[in-house]
């Protein structure tokens, strides 16, 4: 196991629900720490860098619309193995097929509005942790 860092995003649907403290506190009690954090808006700009393989699929305009309806948190997070730790905590993409006492099954609604988004690989979590986090203190 590696230490590792990855991008989290609280999806606009849980910002605005008010779940942003309870999805942190899941993460924090995995023993993940918090290297920065962000309360921003996406904009088209900056959905079409963080989901540039999704540009063209059916999807893509509802991913768009969604994600730039309301804020979001961005935040970088690290500990061991931390990329597949996060990723287990937030569940399958589909909240229908997430496991119990995971972040998408406690507070997702559908496949698109799924509360959490977080990197998939270290290369993405470099590219999306440049893309939100670029020229800000990353506290190592
Ligand atoms: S893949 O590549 O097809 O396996 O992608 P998947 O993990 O299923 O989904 C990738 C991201 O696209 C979002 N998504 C959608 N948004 C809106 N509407 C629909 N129908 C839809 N289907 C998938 C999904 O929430 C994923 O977002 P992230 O932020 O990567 O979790």
């Amino acid at each position: 196991m590696a230490m590792e860092k990855t991008l989290v995003l609280v999806k606009p649907d849980a910002y605005q629900a008010g779940h942003t403290g309870d999805i942190i506190k899941i993460y924090e009690n995995a023993g993940l720490k918090i290297l920065a954090m962000r309360l921003m808006k996406m904009t088209k700009e900056v959905a079409a860098k963080h989901y540039v393989e999704h540009i063209g699929r059916p999807y893509y305009g509802e991913l768009e619309s969604f994600m730039t309806s309301a804020p979001i948190v961005a935040m970088v997070l690290a500990g061991e193995d931390a990329i597949a730790k996060v990723r287990e905590l937030n569940g399958k993409t589909d909240p229908k097929e997430a496991a119990e006492g995971t972040i998408r099954k406690l507070y997702a609604a559908s496949k698109g509005e799924n509360a959490v988004h977080a990197s998939d690989a270290p290369e993405s979590a470099a590219r999306e942790i440049a893309i939100f986090f670029n020229g800000t203190e990353i506290f190592e």
